[in-house]
């Protein structure tokens, strides 16, 4: 049984390194063997702030880039989101796309790869996972810091992790394939 997982780019500002991170996520996870992966560009989707008039547990989208949303998320087993912080939280961005579907999420795991400068974006990680149990994700507690992030981009804007997050991105990789496989089957 091929799991699918989607990498969500978090913060959509120019100039931002998040893609760059995403992009280091999805090889090792591609070389990990085990999903279906695809990137997901939250700048791409360009969701408004919630816009739909009916609560989201309604499923009654009347946009077309809720609709566009609401499949993406809904055929995903599991997820990795990949978060800088932004004033010890997570993006705006990435928050309003999580509270414009409730359903979608239901009964499927999460990682978290964070990142900033010295905490690594773990505040941003932690309220983060808070608000993915909320919309009932199953938020791993294997989040994986990328402290200093800068240090890690070479001159061609390229992302190495080193031993220790690679290390960090497999332990989190085979939790996800773990808890994917298991809520596949409630829900
Ligand atoms: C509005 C804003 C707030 C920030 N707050 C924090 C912070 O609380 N902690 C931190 O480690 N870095 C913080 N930074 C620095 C970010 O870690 C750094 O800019 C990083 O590149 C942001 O990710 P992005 O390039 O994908 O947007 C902040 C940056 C911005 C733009």
């Amino acid at each position: 049984m091929t799991l699918t997982l989607k990498i969500i780019i978090g913060s959509t500002r120019p100039g931002r390194i998040g893609p760059s991170v995403a992009r280091w996520v999805e090889d090792r996870a591609v070389a990990h063997g085990k999903f279906a992966i695809d990137i997901i560009d939250l700048a791409d989707l360009k969701l408004p702030f919630l816009d739909e008039p009916a609560h989201p547990a309604m499923q009654k989208y009347e946009h077309a880039h809720t609709k566009r949303w609401s499949e993406i998320v809904g055929s995903a087993d599991a997820f990795i989101f990949v978060t800088p912080e932004y004033d010890y939280f997570a993006p705006a961005s990435l928050v309003n796309a999580i509270q414009t579907l409730l359903k979608e999420w239901a009964y499927k795991p999460a990682g978290v790869v964070s990142y900033g400068g010295i905490s690594g974006g773990l505040r941003a990680a932690q309220v983060l996972r808070q608000l993915l149990g909320n919309v009932n994700v199953h938020a791993l507690p294997q989040t994986v810091p990328v402290p200093m992030v800068r240090q890690f981009l070479g001159e061609n804007g390229v992302f190495e992790g080193n031993e220790i997050m690679n290390d960090g991105l497999t332990a989190q990789l085979n939790e996800i394939h773990k808890w994917a496989t298991a809520l596949k089957t409630i829900r």
